[in-house]
């Protein structure tokens, strides 16, 4: 068992960092990015703060380098947070500069950018995916760096982000391929097609700093919309390298970047009426604060991913190898900091004891460590207090009498938790109800399937679950009536968002809006159509826009 001193002798110092992976340090990001040019900012700046700490005393560094190095959460202990760098902070006024030059590649609906063909779109697209993939190491270390995240998992959502990209343009020629052609019903001919919403302000969550930001980004931009984005508070760094590709891969003001703190810089944006749509994944609180702002909430459209708070639902019949491994996976995937995370785990009284002894031994195996150190499944945690936060959690359950059952449980060094499963728990408990967004495994057992279906459906979220069990008839029973309260149900199968071609969404609290590669790109759209009465002069008139191709909308060119 590793003693707190061990778990924190984990950090490096700057000389175990290995060769491939050391950042060259500071990072000042100086640009961002307004009227498609990268524009210089020299005014105020927000440390970036690395979750992977210094083990290192001070002894012999430069003032400058300790401010930067030092954080007010510094331990004493030989451990201190990193600061790499820093990301503009700018103010309501460049913000608002930003904003302005989209809504001019708006134009109202009259930009060249929401008129322009999909064809042309999808060029200025994978030009910039040419140069996206150019960074990717770039991108890879600064997600280790900036959010903990492990090697592998820095590189899957690169890499998904690429595939989802490729993915996305396919769907949208799809689309363009269904909407080539005129419909005749009833003496009249339409052409409908999706058209783009207006300026979109797009947010993504420190968790998939790149991904989540991406999969409203992307898709808002195929459709025609022009995309302001900021970057989430972690993870903010690894957007500088991509801002050079967004200039010079679309027409100015398509795509602008805004940085630092959100209440400065949103609430203007949204206040000034100017933004269409919002693309937010984040808290339902802060959801609900951004889209108060707005002076017309109804003209507003949301597309939000929200929290969540999975269970799973362990059977007496399961498979307990199975469900153990899944919900390994599915609680303590990058430390459990997923919206899709499985963030309560029921299990019948029948089996709750054998499940919970090899739930605590497959944990206590996982290997803690530095975002790059090979086979790690427990990093840094990014957000200054986490770990804190964790054992507040752990302490409110404990205090109702519920225990932690692994023996690394709660150990904690710096920015380094090991990760709890915590038996017993009960209604009245924090853990319970509350959303942990980090690594802690509640374990409730229960003896009637009513207990856990109660908790589901009195739940303020309504996001997935899973269930671990046999007999199809039992499962059935299960599915039917959980399939109205959340919106997906994995069987033997932990709860996560991909492949991203499946409809992700939620109900109450959880979500607004449905992503999934096709679904996205409805979403930042809207059905318009042109329609004519079929008489001879009608016709003569749509043969000819179509024979000379004088026409963007009315067109029956098909996209190979
Ligand atoms: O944080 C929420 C993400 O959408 C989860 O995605 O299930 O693929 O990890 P994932």
């Amino acid at each position: 068992m590793p003693t707190n001193a061990t778990l924190g002798e984990l950090f490096p110092t700057d000389e175990a960092i290995p060769a491939a992976h050391r950042l060259a340090t500071p990072l000042l990001q100086q640009h961002y990015l307004c009227e498609g040019a990268l524009r210089k900012w020299s005014g105020p700046t927000e440390d970036v703060v690395s979750p992977v700490w210094e083990h290192r005393p001070d002894g012999g560094l430069g003032a400058e380098e300790l401010r930067l190095r030092r954080s007010p959460h510094g331990t004493g202990d030989g451990l201190q947070p990193r600061t790499i760098g820093h990301t503009p902070a700018l103010g309501a006024e460049q913000a608002l500069q930003v904003l302005a030059a989209a809504s001019r590649a708006w134009d109202k609906g009259r930009g060249e950018w929401p008129t322009m063909p999909v064809a042309a779109r999808i060029r200025c697209l994978e030009n910039f995916t040419r140069r996206m993939r150019g960074v990717r190491d770039e991108v890879v270390r600064l997600l280790m760096w900036e959010i903990g995240k492990s090697l592998a998992d820095s590189e899957k959502e690169f890499d998904r982000t690429v595939d989802y990209i490729r993915d996305t343009v396919e769907a949208v020629k799809d689309l363009d391929r269904a909407s080539s052609r005129f419909v005749l019903e009833q003496g009249i001919a339409g052409q409908v097609r999706r058209a783009p919403l207006g300026v979109t302000l797009s947010m993504g969550p420190f968790n998939y700093p790149l991904n989540e930001t991406y999969t409203t980004l992307i898709p808002a931009l195929l459709m025609g919309n022009p995309v302001v984005f900021k970057p989430p508070r972690f993870g903010a760094l690894l957007h500088a390298p991509l801002l050079a590709a967004f200039a010079e891969s679309f027409p100015p003001g398509v795509v602008g970047s805004i940085h630092g703190d959100g209440r400065t810089i949103v609430g203007p944006l949204v206040a000034s009426g100017q933004v269409d749509v919002l693309a937010f994944i984040g808290t339902s609180r802060v959801a609900s604060l951004i889209r108060a702002q707005h002076p017309k909430p109804h003209r507003l459209r949301c597309v939000l991913g929200l929290e969540a708070k999975n269970p799973a639902i362990v059977l007496p019949d399961a498979d307990l190898d199975l469900a153990v491994a899944e919900c390994v996976l599915g609680a303590l995937s990058f430390n459990g900091q997923r919206c899709t995370a499985i963030k309560l785990v029921f299990v019948h009284e029948r089996v709750a004891d054998a499940f919970t002894e090899r739930l605590a031994a497959a944990v206590d195996a996982l290997t803690p460590g530095m975002p790059w150190d090979p086979g790690v499944r427990v990093t840094p945690l990014p957000e200054p207090g986490k770990a804190a936060a964790m054992a507040a959690f752990v302490a409110d359950a404990v205090a109702g009498g519920a225990r932690v059952v692994n023996t690394r449980g709660g150990d904690s060094a710096g920015s380094l938790f090991f990760p709890a499963v915590v038996s017993g728990v009960t209604p009245s408990m924090r853990l319970y109800r509350e959303e942990q967004f980090g690594p802690l495994v509640p374990v409730v057992r229960f003896s009637s399937l009513d207990e856990p279906v109660r908790a589901i459906t009195d739940s303020d979220y309504g996001q997935q679950v899973a269930l671990f069990g046999q007999d199809p008839a039992t499962l059935s029973k299960l599915v039917d009536p959980l399939v109205n309260q959340v919106c997906r149900v994995n069987l033997n199968s932990q709860c996560q968002r991909g492949p991203d071609t499946f409809p992700f969404t939620g109900r109450k609290d959880s979500a607004e809006g449905t992503l999934s590669v096709s679904d996205a790109l409805r979403v930042f759209s809207i059905r318009t159509l042109v329609a004519a009465k079929q008489t001879p002069a009608n016709t003569a008139i749509l043969e000819d826009v179509l024979r000379h191709r004088r026409s963007s909308f009315l067109s029956t060119d098909f996209l190979f």
